[in-house]
C-alpha cells in the first residue's frame, strides 16, 4: 500500500502540491489526470525523492515504511519504479550489464549468468524487441517508441511491485501503444503489481482499465471516482472542476 499524506511540495521556491493525499492499496491500478502543469509529474518525482522536489510536509509511507529518509536508491530497491514520457539514455552502460548490477543488488545474492541470459531472452522474445537490445547502451539512440519497450524488459526482470506510468504512452504509434499496454497488463495480473498511471489518453487506460480515477487540480485531488470518469473528461474537460 502507498500512502501519500497531507504533503505540500515546491519547486523552486513555488508551492505545487498543498495537504495531498493519495492513497493506493496492493494491486490496484490508479490513474491521476487533470490539466497541463498542475504538478501530476510532481508527485511521481517526489515519491522517488528527486531533490528538485521539496516535500515541506506530510510524508509519503510504502509498505508501512516512511520514505521520509530514503534515497532513490532505496526507494527502488523497495520495489517502486517509474518509467516516464521520455525515459533518460546512458551512453557506455548495456541493458544487460546494468540489470545484471540491479538484479544483485535488489536480491542481495549473486546471479547466475546462464540463468540470467535465458530470462533476458525470453522477455525479449515475449515482448517481440531484438536481442541486440540487450547490448545496446541503455535507450542510447534509440527512438522514442523504442526506449519505452526496453523500458519494459527493465520491469519484467526487475520486477517492481509498484510501478509510476508518467506518460508513457506519448510518442508510440497505435501498435505500439497496444503492445506497451497489453504487457503492463499482463505483467500487473501475473504479479499483482500497484499502479499509478499519469497519462492524458484514455486509450491506454482502455487496456489497463483503472480501479479508481483521480482528477488533479487546485494543488489536489478534487474528485476520485470510477471508470465513468474517463468519458466524463473526455466530454467536458477540466473547466468544470474545481
Ligand atoms: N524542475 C523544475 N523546475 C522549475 N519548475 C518546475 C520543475 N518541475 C516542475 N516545475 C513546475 O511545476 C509545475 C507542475 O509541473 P508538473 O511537471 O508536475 O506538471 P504536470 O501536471 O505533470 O503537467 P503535464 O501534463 O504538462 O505533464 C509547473 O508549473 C512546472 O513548470
Ligand atoms: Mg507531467
Amino acid at each position: 500500500m502507498l500512502k501519500i499524506k497531507d504533503i505540500t511540495v515546491t519547486v523552486d521556491n513555488k508551492e505545487i502540491l498543498k495537504d495531498f493525499n493519495l492513497d493506493i492499496p496492493d494491486g490496484e491500478i490508479h490513474a491521476l489526470m487533470g490539466p497541463n502543469g498542475v504538478g501530476k509529474s510532481t508527485i511521481c518525482r517526489s515519491i522517488l525523492k528527486d531533490p528538485n522536489y521539496k516535500i515541506s510536509k506530510g510524508e509519503i509511507i510504502y509498505n508501512d515504511t516512511s520514505l521520509k529518509d530514503k534515497s532513490t536508491t532505496d526507494i527502488a530497491r523497495l520495489g517502486i519504479m517509474m518509467i516516464t514520457q521520455s525515459p533518460i539514455a546512458i551512453e557506455g552502460v548495456t541493458n544487460a550489464e546494468m540489470l545484471r548490477i540491479a538484479l544483485s543488488e535488489k536480491s542481495g545474492e549473486h546471479i547466475n549468468i546462464f540463468d540470467f541470459q535465458k530470462e533476458l531472452k525470453s522477455i525479449c522474445s515475449k515482448l517481440n524487441v531484438p536481442e541486440s537490445f540487450l547490448h545496446r547502451s541503455i535507450n542510447d539512440g534509440m527512438s522514442g517508441g523504442e526506449r519505452k519497450k526496453n523500458e519494459l524488459i527493465h520491469v519484467w526482470m526487475l520486477k517492481p511491485s509498484f510501478l509510476i506510468l508518467d506518460e508513457i504512452d506519448s510518442g508510440l504509434d497505435v501498435d505500439a501503444l497496444k503492445e506497451v499496454s497489453n504487457s503492463l497488463k499482463e505483467y500487473q495480473k501475473l504479479t499483482n503489481c500497484s499502479m499509478l498511471i499519469i497519462t492524458h489518453n484514455p486509450k491506454l487506460l482502455n487496456t489497463l482499465k483503472p480501479d479508481k480515477i483521480h482528477i488533479l487540480k487546485n494543488k489536489k485531488i478534487i474528485k476520485s471516482g470510477g471508470y465513468e470518469l474517463i468519458s466524463e473528461i473526455e466530454n467536458e474537460g477540466f473547466k468544470n472542476y474545481s
